[in-house]
């Protein structure tokens, strides 16, 4: 996510604020900085560049200090990192910096360009600040010019604006994407989180969807709808390092627990009237619908993702599908050619294995398509196409909120192809975009507020030196994925296994108190896992069994019934339940949990 710092006070200190705050929110992942300032003769000027804080201290060297400025590091969504597409954005009259997704930024960007407006950056961004630009213009006062432009903008926002006519005044407005408003001595500030301001103060207001607030050095304002409204003075207990973390011990359970915004922020501008709708990014859906196979690539958690994509495609599009692992994928001289897609999935857009079996594909004539998190990045910018997924910067080495938006992204374009291909109506494409878009997000959070249960049965698993995963169809593609979160972040030894395969030769390995942890949530299949659950225990095993169906099992030593959501989008909370066991057990061991021994979080060499 992009960060975004603010100070306006009766002192000259604005540069140093920023550049600390800058600095405080480096934390969040960025790829560009800038600052906007008011000189000591109330002249505003920008300074900006793609690269680090240091980059941009140096570009700011000698150029004094002032009373009021906002900053801002970027997280790209929308064009590459660049010089040009850093904040601030404007124009002679205003500078803005944002965080979020402004989703009718084309349209708007349209209107604003028969008016007159030149662009000069890809971003949304520059489109809400020339839209300002123009209520400005309008002779609207700085404040009806505000609120004019937030009610024509969709999706998320959260603005720092300042007006080149008002040097003592910072505007401030949010949708969804957080905002906070710091509370100081002779001075104000705004903020993305409160890390950034821990510096200077510990009191501040959150500001609420809909808020626009004005602050000036000596008071404060927040109105929603045109009423003043009074937001309740919070103070941060966090200390830094926590403040960094959102006050969750480590940042893979601060992004476990974003994963139901994460889902959200990634669907919400490819859903249109609750059917997939991917002409934002502009897929070539001819080749969709033309191709008779499709391959999907990519190493580790990226590759689980996969299978999930694998099931979805198969059941729900008829497409052959045919998961690979990349480094194995870039030396088998893989059978592929035009009639073929080939997807990548990746987080960081820059794994080694993936790019190589990227540039593979694209040798021998497949179309190719990536799923990337990373805006900008290699696979991203060498694909034919990218679907970028918006789940924000992960920092943990351990993949969690990178899989639950790479699985519902491949299952929203399977919907989408599905329909292309006529195997399923508008009506199950509605009914199965709204479970994968409300339900989905909904059933997660469910199971996060039922964490304490989770951990609770994670004691059981920490003293274990062996652990085995089982399951059948998407549930055994799901125990992939839930053995690597185990392995990686707490040393466990863990495999996950066909619950049907087992009797060939992996039962051999159960014994007393082996913990085996069964996935259940197909309901075809229910009487199969029975019968493999008592498999197990009558040679042993200890087994906890994660299902959406309790009543169905006898056998189980635990277990954990995840709530009602469709059973073909069972694995998300399940993934979510897998993700924080591998968490506590990591944590009840002593592990390094966001950075594992040996691990790395893109690997960019062979
Ligand atoms: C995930 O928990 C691992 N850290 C690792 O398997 C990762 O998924 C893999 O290296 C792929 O990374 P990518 O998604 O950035 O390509």
């Amino acid at each position: 996510m992009c960060g975004i710092i603010g100070y306006v006070g009766k002192e000259a200190n604005a540069l140093d604020v920023l550049l600390k705050g800058l600095s405080s929110l480096e934390y969040r992942g960025y790829d560009s900085v800038g600052v906007a300032m008011f000189d000591r003769m109330h002249r505003l000027s920008t300074v900006k560049c793609a690269g680090r804080v240091a980059e941009l201290e140096k570009r700011v060297q000698g150029s004094g200090d002032s009373y009021c400025g906002i900053g801002h590091t970027r997280w790209a969504t929308h064009g590459a990192p660049s010089d040009i597409n850093s904040h601030p954005h404007g124009s002679a009259n205003l500078q803005i910096v944002h965080n979020g997704i402004i989703e009718n930024y084309a349209c708007l960007k349209k209107e604003l360009t028969e008016l007159g407006y030149t662009f000069v950056s890809d971003t949304d961004t520059e489109v809400a600040a020339k839209l300002l630009d123009y209520y400005y213009m309008k002779r609207r006062g700085h404040f009806d010019a505000v609120c004019e432009t937030i009610e024509r903008l969709e999706g998320s926002y959260a603005l720092a604006i300042v007006f080149a006519d008002d040097s003592g005044t910072i505007y401030a407005a949010r949708k969804d994407s957080p905002l906070i408003i710091g509370i100081g001595e002779d001075a104000n500030y705004i903020a993305s989180d409160i890390t950034a301001l821990l510096f200077k103060t510990r009191d501040y207001y959150s500001l609420e969807d809909g808020d626009i607030a004005c602050v000036k050095a000596d008071c404060i304002s927040i109105y929603n709808k045109g009423i003043e409204v009074k937001r309740e003075k919070q103070t941060a207990k966090w200390d830094h390092v926590a403040a960094e973390k959102g006050g969750y011990d480590h940042f893979m359970l601060k992004e476990i627990h974003e994963e139901p915004e994460a889902i959200i922020r990634t669907l919400r501008p490819r859903i249109k009237d609750m059917l997939p709708d991917f002409s934002a990014d502009k897929l070539d859906e001819d080749a969709l619908k033309r191709i008779s196979r499709l391959h999907i690539v990519a190493c580790g958690t990226a590759m689980h993702a996969g299978l999930i994509g694998k099931f979805m495609f198969e059941k729900y599009a008829g497409l052959p599908v045919s998961v690979e692992i990349a480094s194995e994928f870039r030396y088998n001289d893989p059978i592929i050619d035009e009639n073929d897609l080939v997807i990548i999935v990746s987080q960081s857009g820059e794994t080694a294995d993936s790019l190589a079996a990227l540039r593979l594909a694209k040798e021998k004539g497949a179309s190719t398509l990536g799923i990337v998190n990373v805006i900008g990045s290699t696979i991203a910018n060498e694909a034919h196409s990218v679907l970028y997924t918006y789940a924000g910067p992960e920092i943990a080495v351990a993949s969690t909120k990178a899989y639950s938006v790479q699985t519902s992204l491949l299952t929203l374009l399977a919907i989408r192809v599905s329909l292309l291909r006529s195997r399923i109506d508008e009506k199950e494409a509605r009914e199965f975009t709204h479970e994968l878009y409300v339900d989905a997000p909904r059933a997660i959070k469910e199971m996060l507020e039922r964490a304490s249960e989770i951990k609770a049965l994670a004691g059981n698993f920490a003293k274990s030196e062996d652990l085995f995963f089982i399951g059948r169809g998407k549930d055994y593609y799901l125990s992939c994925e839930g053995s690597l979160k185990l392995k990686e972040i707490s040393y466990i030894h863990s495999e996950a296994y066909a619950a049907g395969e087992l009797k060939h030769g992996t039962i051999s390995l159960i014994d007393d108190g082996v913990p085996v942890i069964a996935l259940a949530t197909e309901s075809r299949l229910y009487g199969k896992m029975e019968s493999n659950i008592r498999e197990v225990k009558s040679r042993g095993a200890e087994v906890t069994l994660i299902t959406n169906a309790e009543s169905e099992f006898k056998s189980a030593d635990h277990v954990i019934d995840i709530l009602p959501i469709s059973e073909r989008l069972a694995f998300l909370p399940v993934a979510t339940v897998l993700q924080l066991i591998a968490y506590f057990t990591s944590t009840e061991r002593g592990c390094d949990v966001d950075k594992p021994r040996n691990l790395a979080k893109s690997v960019t060499v062979e």
